[in-house]
């Protein structure tokens, strides 16, 4: 949620910033701002409710007023994702006092009482936001020690919540302050001068060596050197980590989105997963450990993705699996303790529903295993076990790749738990394994190499008010991603329903046109699905069939067809999945939308 980079050394700011705020933009993009230190003009600030191209913008036009270039070293930006205040010019950040600037990820608990506090103290507030009170609360600690390290320190003494700040001290024209809290930032050291930015990506082109930002830590960031200050007053110079994301994972590579480019990995992203997962020594995990109860917790894609664990695990290994919504985990006050597994799946590493899950499934003495995709994020540091999925840096907020990462990781739990169990022969999972390794990766890419035709079939949804998802089995789950992919990208409703629940409420809802999208991967199901499918058809929907042998299907009960390759039915997600992603992105291509940063959604999720 909402992007920060911040940069000083020798190098004009301006470019650095607009180009790191630019490959932030999908962690939000209703406002956006900077703030730097001109030489001629002093400190200056540049916001707007809008994109980054939008602050460009107002650049050139100060530049041209001013008739110069504008001549800074060292600024820090923001984009934001509105959580406090709408979107305006007003609550975009950095917010700036006469001492301070600051740009904040997170979300502080207190605001109203610090705002209250700080008005009784003679300060004005101008937005509706809650990082002004920590700007105004660091100003007013800054004016009574004059010293930047006790003035945050101070001020995050008082500061309930979560939060990345990147602050500058208008008296100190070549630093830049950081801190954190549940809120993720890195620190990165380059030639030509030293980062601040919340993600990887920000600073991808001009460095790879980078550090993280621990809770409670306070960074000093001049252009020669970075300084980490921890709470009890030892100093020290952080030892860098190498970035190994290639700058060419984060560009588009000359695809029109990150999304479909994202989408076209996914047979790399399933292969590079599996090696990752068999290196691993989560088989010797289970061997060593007997858990009572196996619990996976995750919100959205990665909760779907959790589904499919469940529902092969327990079919392959016999052995009951819980899913959780994260949001919902403690509500329900999970009855967890030394002899349960919690297993957190989550792209980024770093959802606030998931952190907060993870915590109390630890309180309460359970293992936890991390299924994440972004090495040093605060689920991978926190959980006490890790597997990486190897889908490389998605960027696209909708999530395609991971979760396509995702359920590889669930296939190996599951298969391994079942040899484990002797539920499966070393032979029998040896083969699952590498048919996981081999036909799932080409199986995709044919899927893959049907877009035109899928791209066609998009045009079909352009006008439609609502699209129903229906499926049987491990296709009811997929139903749910589907619909997931197209609401989020195309903002046409849609639901995904099991088949045989539709005539149990949901079936009034199907007119004339109505679009269903059913799935039916799974022989053995088939022909119950496909009762299912003559149910909605009589009432006039419009029914796009998606299976294997697609030819082969009865033409009087559906409209369009979409085959997928024989495959092991259980592996038909990752072919009907990569189907039903490309139907959602060129839909959302064709009504205009903007793909890979839909309205009202970031990519990582580090609120409540
Ligand atoms: C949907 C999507 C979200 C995420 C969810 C969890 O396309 O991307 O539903 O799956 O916000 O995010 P992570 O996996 O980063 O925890």
């Amino acid at each position: 949620m909402c992007g920060i980079i911040g940069y000083t050394g020798g190098s004009q700011v301006l470019p650095k910033l607009f180009c790191g705020l630019e490959s932030l933009e999908y962690r939000g993009y209703d406002s956006a701002g900077i703030a730097f230190y001109d030489t001629k003009a002093g400190m200056l600030c540049l916001k707007e409710k809008g994109r980054v191209s939008e602050i460009r913008t107002l650049a050139a036009g100060y530049e041209r007023d001013m008739g110069r270039k504008i001549d800074a070293h060292c600024g820090i930006g923001h984009t934001r994702w509105a959580t406090h205040g709408k979107p305006s010019d007003l609550n975009s950040h950095p917010h700036c006092t006469s001492d301070v600037s600051l740009v904040h990820n997170g979300i502080i608990e207190n605001y109203a009482a610090l705002r209250e506090e700080l008005s009784r103290r003679g300060y004005r507030f101008l937005s509706e936001t809650d990082t002004e009170a920590a700007a105004n609360l660091i100003d007013y600690y800054y004016k009574q020690t004059e010293d930047p390290i006790s003035a945050i320190r101070a001020a995050i003494r008082e500061i309930r919540g979560s939060y990345a700040f990147g602050i500058l001290f208008h008296d100190r024209p070549s630093m830049i302050y950081a801190v954190r809290k549940d809120s993720p930032l890195i620190l990165a050291s380059g030639e030509d001068g030293n980062y601040i930015a919340s993600d990887i990506p920000a600073i991808l082109k001009y460095t790879d060596q980078y550090y993280r930002l621990e809770e409670g830590e306070i960074a000093t960031v001049s252009p020669a050197l970075i300084t980490v200050y921890r709470d009890g007053g030892a100093s020290f110079t952080p030892e860098y980590e190498k970035i190994t994301w290639s700058v060419d994972a984060a560009e588009k590579e000359g695809f029109p989105h990150f999304m479909l480019k994202e989408i076209h990995e996914e047979p790399r992203a399933v292969r590079d997963t599996l090696s990752s997962v068999l290196s691993s020594d989560i088989e010797a995990f289970f061997a060593e450990n007997e858990f009572d109860t196996i619990n996976i917790v995750a919100c959205g894609t990665a909760m779907h993705a959790g589904l499919i664990g469940k529902f092969m695990t327990e079919k392959l290994a016999r052995i009951p699996v819980n899913v959780y919504i994260a949001s919902e985990f403690r509500y329900q006050d999970p009855i967890l303790g030394s002899r349960d597994l919690v297993i957190l799946i989550s792209q980024s590493g770093e959802t606030a529903d998931t952190i907060a899950a993870l915590r109390l499934a630890k309180e309460r003495g359970a293992h936890t295993l991390a299924v994440v995709n972004v090495i040093g994020s605060t689920v991978a540091r926190e959980a006490d076990r890790m597997i990486l999925t190897l889908a490389g840096p998605e960027i696209s907020v909708a999530s395609t790749k991971a979760y396509s990462s995702q359920i590889t990781v669930m296939y190996v739990i599951s298969i391994k738990l079942a040899e484990l169990r002797g539920r499966l022969s070393p032979g029998e999972a040896n083969a699952l394994l590498e048919e996981l390794g081999s036909k799932v990766p080409a199986a995709i890419e044919e899927v893959i190499g049907q877009k035109e035709k899928i791209r066609l079939l998009a045009g079909e949804f352009l006008q439609c008010p609502s699209v129903f998802f229906i499926g049987r089995g491990l296709d009811c789950l997929l139903a749910s991603e589907g619909s997931l992919k197209l609401k989020e990208i195309t903002y046409i409703h849609s639901e995904a329903y099991a088949a045989g629940e539709m005539k149990h409420g949901t079936i009034s809802l199907i007119t004339d046109g109505t679009p269903v999208i059913a799935l039916a991967t799974d022989k053995k199901l088939f022909e119950k699905t496909l009762s299912n499918i003559k149910e909605v058809k009589t009432r006039g929907a419009k029914v796009i069939l998606v299976c294997p042998d697609a030819d082969h299907a009865d033409p009087s009960v559906c409209d369009f067809r979409i085959g997928l390759p024989a495959l092991n039915e259980s592996y038909a997600p990752f072919t009907a999945i990569a189907a039903l992603q490309l139907l959602a992105y060129y839909t959302a291509v064709l009504r205009g939308c903007d793909v890979d940063r839909p309205r009202n959604l970031a990519k990582s999720v580090t609120v409540e």
